[in-house]
């Protein structure tokens, strides 16, 4: 028994000593001590959860920085999620006290020092989401995968979402932006203090799904992160979509203001700000019936504005802001499926029969402002290699296309396309993700490819953690694409850091739109160019140069 005793001290005291630490870390708030994890043969990682990156946030403002505080805070839990709308969208949850971030730092022998760095900012429609992810039984944003696999710092941050995020009033009473301030408040805090975790500050890529793309996309745009940023990537979201500005943010402000009895006068701004938080989120959800007369995507009004400091232009004359930032950009190839099947459930069944009118409706709507001329130009364009007598597959798929192009698919190869001109001295890279959904020929039509959102699960490394729910091609494909993108991470070219790729990703450039397809089964055939480049010309070329019908 005494013998056991001693054989387990000696166990536990090894441990100790053979496990590589930062122990507590300074930075500049106080001390932090997070938990070291043991992740296999003489590999740890110090992982912080909850860490505070500025001051609990005034309701309407930028953030601030925190003031500090005495002694070790423990960093092991995650932060509360900023205040939102439920899931059953009957009430709240989380908190206004809302800015920390996450950090994960793996260590081989001895301590990781000016390791590349990773911040993920999550999407969610700037309408929901936190910087753990909850997913099914497990946080999909942890980092320790990606941190273990790529051997770089990963961080996850939060920002402000909805009313709290980005209401504004379209002047200088409520400029709006404020989750946008957040994301970059944590952006420069990394900057200033990830050296202390082992972090190099000088090799910062953000990332980010979604929204969470499109605020990638925005924070590369915007003149405050000069010299903070050294690469980004995009998925699924850039600044060009149409749904990631509000262009006529008063008309929002205003509905709110009645919502919660404020006065739309010059005392909106001051009456909506001593408004109860939960009162002004659940006073930021909006009607989300959707019919191909009315899509889906034009339901998203608490979003990024043109404010004048954040964003000071359009973000397509922005681009210069851009030109120091390596940048990589992608789509899945179903990325609209979720999003027009809100328009045009009949896509995602076998029993009901959709329409050819029902392409013709969707198309009108987003053509809208070009009258008929651009609706019958886009109907062409779509339906010019159908069949005669096009089949069920042939026009739902259609639809499924449409939305995939106008929400995601076109808005990404111009923002590519614009990158690559601007930044002569940086790289750009175009993926296409087409893993076909888990559940494609069973809750999914068997012609479903991947869906919105489910890259991330791959990115993140979930596979091997859940080895039971995939198949072995699929902890394949997640290695491929941890190692594309840390590899991207520390030297700005996806083939080149460490972890070996099954192709070579070519440059994206203005002369050869070269782009990768992303899948399991990868070999030279996935390398491809142009991707949908007679829809891409239709909707950035041909529909732009016909005349408005509505004046300006
Ligand atoms: C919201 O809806 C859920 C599911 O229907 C229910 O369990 C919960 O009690 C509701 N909460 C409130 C605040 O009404
Ligand atoms: C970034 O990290 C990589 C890999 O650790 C390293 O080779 C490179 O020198 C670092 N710095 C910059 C500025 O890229």
């Amino acid at each position: 028994m005494t013998a056991m005793l001693g054989i387990l001290v000696v166990a536990v005291f090894l441990e100790t000593v053979s496990a590589t630490s930062l122990g507590v870390v300074y930075t500049e708030g106080g001390m932090v001590e997070g938990e070291n994890i043991h992740i296999g043969s003489g590999h740890y990682m110090d992982v912080f959860k909850g860490v505070p990156f500025a001051d609990i946030p005034g309701r309407f403002e930028k953030p601030k920085r925190h003031p500090g505080w005495d002694g070790i805070l423990k960093a092991t839990e995650y932060g509360k999620e900023c205040l939102q709308v439920n899931s059953f969208v009957n009430g709240t949850s989380g908190s206004e006290d809302c800015l920390y971030l996450n950090i994960w730092v793996p260590h081989g022998s001895i301590v990781s020092s000016d390791l590349p760095v990773m911040v993920w900012i999550y999407g969610g429609g700037f309408m929901i989401g936190n910087s753990m992810g909850f997913y099914l039984d497990t946080n999909l944003y942890s980092g320790q995968q990606i941190a273990e696999r790529g051997n770089v710092v990963v961080v996850t941050l939060a920002y402000r979402v909805g009313t709290l995020g980005f209401l504004s009033t379209g002047d200088s009473s409520l400029l709006g932006n404020y989750g946008l301030w957040d994301q970059q408040a944590a952006i420069a805090w990394v900057h200033r203090n990830i050296r202390s975790f082992g972090g190099d500050p000088d090799n910062i890529t953000i990332f980010g799904e979604s929204a969470g793309g499109a605020s990638v996309s925005f924070q590369t745009l915007t003149p405050h992160n000069k010299g903070l940023i050294k690469r980004a990537i995009s998925e699924s979201g850039v600044a060009l979509c149409n749904w990631a500005v509000n262009r006529n943010p008063r008309s929002v402000a205003e509905e709110i203001a009645l919502r919660v009895n404020c006065p739309t006068d010059h005392n909106m701004a001051s009456c909506l700000k001593m408004t109860d938080p939960e009162q002004l989120t659940m006073a930021g959800v909006f009607d989300q019936t959707s019919s191909p007369d009315d899509p889906m995507i034009y339901k998203m009004y608490l979003v990024p504005v043109i404010d004048g400091d954040f964003l000071p232009d359009e973000p397509s004359n922005l681009f210069h802001n851009a030109a120091d930032i390596d940048y990589m950009a992608g789509v899945n190839d179903m990325d609209g499926f979720t999003f027009t099947t809100d328009d045009v459930p009949s896509i995602n069944s076998d029993q009901v029969d959709t329409p050819i009118g029902d392409v013709k409706r969707l198309l009108v709507s987003y053509t809208k402002d070009k009258g008929a001329a651009g609706s019958e130009n886009a109907y062409f364009t779509y339906t010019s290699t159908w069949e005669t007598n096009p089949s069920q597959k042939t026009i739902k798929k259609t639809v499924a296309e449409i939305g995939t192009d106008y929400i995601f698919l076109v808005p990404t190869q111009a923002a590519l396309y614009l990158h690559a001109a601007k930044a002569t001295t940086k790289h750009t890279y175009s993926y296409l993700f087409s893993e076909p959904n888990n559940l494609a020929g069973s809750f999914y039509p068997s012609w479903m490819g991947a869906d919105h959102f489910d890259e991330v699960q791959y990115v993140f490394g979930r596979p091997f953690t859940k080895m039971t729910e995939f198949l072995p091609q699929h902890l394949d494909l997640s290695g491929y694409m941890i190692a594309y993108w840390t590899n991207f991470a520390k030297t700005g070219d996806p083939n080149e850091g460490g972890l070996e790729v099954p192709v070579r990703w070519p440059k994206f450039t203005s002369t050869g739109q070269q782009y990768l397809e992303l899948h399991h089964d990868m070999d030279q055939s996935s390398v491809k160019e142009k991707m949908r480049l007679r829809f891409v010309h239709f909707w950035t070329s041909i529909l732009p140069n016909l005349p408005s019908v509505f004046s300006e």
